[in-house]
């Protein structure tokens, strides 16, 4: 299930599932976002194989990834998020997570849970501008939920 089109960013934008000429762009995305990830290769090609794992292109270019795997029962988790630095704040995050919560719900997901650092001004304002609330707060991690 692909989505294709501007959205409201005005970019030329395509969300479509995750393909192996993706997989080095994924890895130096995500081990650069996230380094606390001990092996980064293993652990995006796994989740590459194994979840709903999409990725945003702006004029056929690798821009960015929305990964997402279920919970528990009708849970659903965000497991990982990131736009490439350089296209920030032109609304390519909030195209993929306005995919993915319109995909999760489809697939018949009732509910989608994100984790964030509370310092992250960024991911948090979008996520509360999608209407998740923050139902849980451990050592400045942020558990975040939304009904679908
Ligand atoms: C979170 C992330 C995916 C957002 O992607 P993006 O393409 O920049 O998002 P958008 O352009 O759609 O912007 C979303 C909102 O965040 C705001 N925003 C962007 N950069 C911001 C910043 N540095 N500080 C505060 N708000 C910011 C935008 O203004 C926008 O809000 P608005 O629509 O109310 O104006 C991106 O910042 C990123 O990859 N961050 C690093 C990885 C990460 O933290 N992932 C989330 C892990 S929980």
């Amino acid at each position: 299930m692909c989505g294709i089109g501007e959205g409201n960013s005005g970019l030329p934008l395509r969300i479509r599932l995750v393909e192996e000429k993706d997989r080095w762009e994924v890895i130096a995305l995500g081990s650069r976002e996230f380094p606390y990830i001990e092996h980064p290769d293993a652990f995006f090609l796994e989740r590459m194989e194994n979840h709903y794992f999409f990725v945003a292109e702006v004029d056929g270019k690798f821009a960015g990834f929305i990964d997402m795997e279920p919970e528990r029962g009708d849970t659903a988790l965000i497991a990982g998020f990131a736009v490439r630095p350089e296209l920030r704040g032109k609304g390519i995050g909030t195209e993929l997570l306005k995919f993915a919560l319109r995909f999760l719900k489809a697939v018949g997901f009732k509910k989608a849970v994100i984790y964030s650092k509370n310092g992250n001004s960024a991911a948090n304002r979008i996520y509360r501008k999608f209407g998740f609330s923050v139902v849980k707060e451990c050592n400045g991690i942020l558990k975040w939920e939304k009904e679908l």
